[in-house]
C-alpha cells in the first residue's frame, strides 16, 4: 500500500497543498461500483463513498454517459439564460422531494448559506436556532450555525444572532426559540455529529412551535438526502415537510451540486437579485443529477438502502454490541476508532470515524449483502 511509488505522491502533495486535511496514506486512481483502486492497483472496499456522496458507486456508466453527451453539447452558459436540464432536474425534485421551487448551487455549504439568506429575507428576523452536535459546512454562515466550537472559534465573529439549543431536548427548544427567530435548522439525522437521528417528538415540536412563532424551519439533507436513510429524504420518515430544504452530497452521484427546495409560499417572497450562483445548476451538473436520480429509481436503490441497510446494522451489533441509523447511514461506537480507520485501511476497506469513539458507515447504496459480508469480516480484522 505504502510503497515508494504513493510515498512520492504524498510528498509531493505536502509540497503544494495548504495543509488543511488529514489524509489517509493511499492514493487512489480508479473506482468501479463499491471499489477503488489505488497507484499499486490494490483494490478496496469503499464504505465511505466521497463521505455519503457516491451513492451509485464509482463511476456509474449512465452517469458517465450523461456527463460525456452533456459535455459535448453544452456545459455552462451561466444563470443569465435558461437551459434544459435545469429545468428538468427541477420538476424531477418536486416529484422525490415533495418541494415546489428549488435554487441550485454547488456543494452543502453553500446550500445552506442560501436557506440562512432565505429565512432572513423572507422572515425580516436575524436570529438562527441550531443545536448541540449540528454541523452544516465551512462557510462563514454554514459555520455560524455549527456547533463544534474548534472548527467556529478562529474565525469569529461569525453571522450573529446564533442560538444552540440541545439536540432531541424539547423543554431546550422552547426556551431558545422565540419571536426573532428567523429559522431553526436541523438535521434529521446528524451526520459529522455522529449519526444521531432526531426523535420524532422532538420534530413534531420544532413544527408546533413555528405554528406560534412563525419563523421558518429550515432541514439541511445535505447527508440525508438521495436514499441515504432508506427514503428519498429523511424527511419522510418523518411525514413532515419544511419550509426550507438543503441537499447536496448524493446529488450528483459524484459530480459536485447542491440545492435549496423551498415551499411555493417562501418562493413567492423571494425575487430577482437576493441570491445567485455563477455555476449553480450548470447543465453539466444538472445533467449528472437527472441521470443519478433515473438510476436510483430504476435500480430501486431508495428500497436497497433499506433492505441491505437493515442487514448491515445487523451485522454491526453482532460485531460492536451496538448500532444506530437508518438506511445505510450507520454508525457503531468502538474503542480507539481512528486505529481502527488506520487497521481497515491494511485490511483493504474504508471505513471513517467521526469521533475517537464511534465509526461511521455510509456506502454505495448499490451495496449488496456479499459486500457487507466481505465488510464485516475485514472490520472484525480491524478491531484489534
Ligand atoms: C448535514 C451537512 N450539511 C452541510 C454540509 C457541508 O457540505 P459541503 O462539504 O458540500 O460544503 C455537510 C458536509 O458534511 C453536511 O453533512
Amino acid at each position: 500500500m505504502s510503497s515508494s511509488l504513493t510515498q512520492s505522491w504524498i510528498e509531493r502533495e505536502k509540497k503544494v497543498h495548504i495543509q488543511f486535511y488529514r489524509r489517509l496514506p493511499v492514493v487512489f486512481e480508479r473506482g468501479e461500483g463499491c471499489w477503488l483502486y489505488d497507484v499499486e492497483g490494490n483494490a478496496y472496499l469503499d464504505l465511505v463513498a466521497g463521505i455519503a456522496v457516491c451513492v451509485l458507486g464509482h463511476c456509474h456508466p449512465e452517469v458517465v454517459e450523461s456527463i460525456r453527451s452533456q459535455a459535448e453539447k453544452l456545459m455552462h452558459t451561466s444563470n443569465l439564460y435558461y437551459t434544459t436540464p435545469q429545468i428538468e432536474l427541477a420538476e424531477k425534485l418536486r416529484e422525490i422531494t415533495g418541494m415546489d421551487r428549488f435554487f441550485f448551487c454547488n456543494s452543502g455549504a453553500e446550500a445552506v448559506e442560501a436557506t440562512l439568506k432565505i429565512a432572513r429575507k423572507v422572515t425580516g428576523r436575524k436570529k438562527f436556532v441550531a443545536f448541540t452536535g449540528s454541523f452544516h459546512g465551512r462557510t462563514m454562515g454554514a459555520l455560524s450555525v455549527t456547533w463544534k466550537e474548534l472548527f467556529r472559534k478562529p474565525f469569529m465573529p461569525l453571522v450573529e444572532p446564533v442560538t444552540f439549543a440541545k439536540f432531541n431536548d424539547v423543554e431546550d427548544l422552547r426556551r431558545k426559540v422565540d419571536e426573532n427567530t428567523a429559522a431553526v435548522i436541523v438535521e434529521p439525522i446528524q451526520g459529522e455529529g455522529g449519526i444521531n437521528p432526531a426523535s420524532e417528538e422532538f420534530m413534531n415540536e420544532i413544527f408546533e412551535l413555528r405554528e406560534k412563532l412563525n419563523f421558518l424551519v429550515v432541514f439541511d439533507e445535505v447527508q440525508t438526502g438521495f436514499g441515504r436513510t432508506g427514503r428519498w429524504f429523511a424527511k419522510d420518515h418523518f411525514n413532515l415537510k419544511p419550509d426550507v430544504m438543503a441537499m447536496a452530497k448524493g446529488m450528483g452521484a459524484g459530480f459536485p451540486i447542491g440545492g435549496v427546495g423551498v415551499t411555493e409560499s417562501v418562493a413567492e417572497k423571494l425575487g430577482f437579485g437576493e441570491h445567485a450562483s455563477t455555476f449553480g445548476g450548470n447543465p453539466l451538473a444538472c445533467s449528472a443529477s437527472l441521470a443519478c436520480i433515473r438510476v436510483m429509481e430504476r435500480e430501486k436503490l431508495v428500497e436497497n438502502a433499506e433492505k441491505v441497510g437493515g442487514y448491515f446494522r445487523e451485522k454491526l451489533f453482532e460485531l460492536f454490541g451496538n448500532a444506530r441509523g437508518m438506511g445505510l447511514m450507520l454508525a457503531a461506537n468502538c474503542e480507539k476508532a481512528f486505529d481502527v480507520v488506520g487497521n481497515a485501511l491494511e485490511n483493504f476497506l474504508l471505513v471513517n470515524a467521526t469521533s475517537e469513539s464511534s465509526l461511521r458507515f455510509v456506502p454505495p447504496l448499490i451495496i449488496g449483502k456479499e459486500e457487507v459480508d466481505i465488510a464485516i469480516e475485514r472490520l472484525s480484522k480491524s478491531v484489534r
